[in-house]
This record gives C-alpha cells, sequence and structure tokens, in this order.
C-alpha cells in the first residue's frame, strides 16, 4: 500500500479524516499513519503553528468566521501538496461540502461516527473547543451534528468508533482502503460488483 494510487479522475495517495470532535480523528490517524508508514498531519494544528496561536484563541480574536477562512487555505492550498499523508481534520471542515470536496481531489475520505452521548462523553472533560463552551454542550453537539451529518456522508467511507478500540477502527479503515485499491482496475476505474450494478435487460 501506498504508491501512486489513481482512479476516477481523483488521487487517493492520502487518507483525511473528518467527522465530529471527539470522535478520535487524531488518535486514529496517529496510529493508521505509523502502519501505513505515512505522515500524520492536524489541521488544527497546522492553523495553529503557523499563527502561533491556540483553536481558542483564533476564535476569540478572530471569530468563528476567521477560523474557517484559515481552514479554507489549509485546504485548497496546503493539502493539494501532500503526499503519504493521513490528514485529521477539525471537525468544522469536513462539515464543509465545499471543503470535503476538495479533500476528495487527492484522499481517500473517512467519516469517523460517533453517536451525540458518544461524543458528549468523550469531551465533557477536555477544554478548548470554544464551540463547546456553552450553558449546555449536549443540546449544542445535537444541534450541530444534526446540522452536519447529512455532509459528513459524502465521505468515500464511514466507519462507527462507538466502543471500538482505536486497533480496531484504524484496521478497517486499512480494510476500506484496500478495498478500493483492489476494485480499481489497471485503467484507474472503479469496478462495481455486478449484484450493485441494477438489472440489466
Ligand atoms: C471544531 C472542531 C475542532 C476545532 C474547532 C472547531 C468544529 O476540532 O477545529 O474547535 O467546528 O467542530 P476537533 O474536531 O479536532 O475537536
Amino acid at each position: 500500500m501506498g504508491e501512486n494510487f489513481h482512479a476516477e479522475g481523483r488521487s487517493y495517495n492520502n487518507i483525511a479524516l473528518i467527522g465530529f470532535m471527539g470522535v478520535g480523528k487524531s488518535t486514529c490517524g496517529k496510529l493508521l499513519a505509523r502502519k501505513l508508514d505515512f505522515q500524520f498531519f492536524d489541521t488544527d494544528t497546522m492553523i495553529s503553528e503557523e499563527t502561533g496561536c491556540s483553536i481558542p484563541e483564533i476564535f476569540r480574536y478572530h471569530g468563528e468566521e476567521g477560523f474557517r477562512q484559515m481552514e479554507r487555505r489549509v485546504v485548497q492550498e496546503k493539502i493539494p501538496l501532500m503526499n503519504r499523508c493521513v490528514i485529521a481534520t477539525g471537525g468544522g471542515l469536513g462539515a464543509n461540502l465545499e471543503y470535503l470536496e476538495s479533500l476528495k481531489r487527492n484522499c481517500f475520505v473517512v467519516h469517523l461516527w460517533l453517536s451525540p452521548e458518544g461524543i458528549y462523553d468523550r469531551v465533557k472533560r477536555h477544554k478548548g473547543r470554544p464551540l463547546l463552551e456553552t450553558a449546555d454542550p449536549m443540546a449544542r453537539i445535537r444541534e450541530l451534528f444534526e446540522k452536519r451529518i447529512s455532509v459528513y456522508r459524502h465521505a468515500d467511507a464511514e466507519v462507527s468508533t462507538l466502543n471500538r478500540p482505536v486497533k480496531r477502527i484504524v484496521f478497517q479503515i486499512m480494510l476500506s482502503y484496500q478495498s478500493l485499491k483492489r476494485k480499481t482496475n489497471e485503467f484507474g476505474i472503479i469496478e462495481t460488483p455486478r449484484e450493485n450494478q441494477g438489472t440489466s435487460c
């Protein structure tokens, strides 16, 4: 795995993990990168390093809109140059259809799914997520989850992280990546199994 891999006008040389806050994108991404011998990047870390500010500071001084513009620059200027990388994205990045479509140009995009209750359980003890600094974080999670889930589902694959150890999640991501490679023929066309092609006459 890992050599140049193109199909249907897309390059699959990177893997991007999208999904809600707290689903485990960075933790899984680091292990996945190690297993594939890819480099690991986290879009929040890239933005913090470039600006010299933490994510809460960016929200405080530039607002959410300022932060989204910084994400746009990562998506449009940095990710297109990547090769053999695993990219863990901030929870709002993959919830923007335009950014998600850009990721798809050179990434196999995987949505890590977790229920709102599971998300709350993971994030409740951690500070540093400005969007959840409200009186009722559970209500906020539900509201954002409802708005975002249909966009996240444009990913190439979805993996549940509910009650699953990191190793198992990573294994499943690798399986879906390998399966896509197996289905891609020498002309770079993804072959759908006959039973999924509808009825023929
Ligand atoms: C956000 C998620 C955060 C970070 C920022 C906004 C979001 O990243 O980008 O606080 O809009 O969901 P994580 O998903 O890594 O927590």
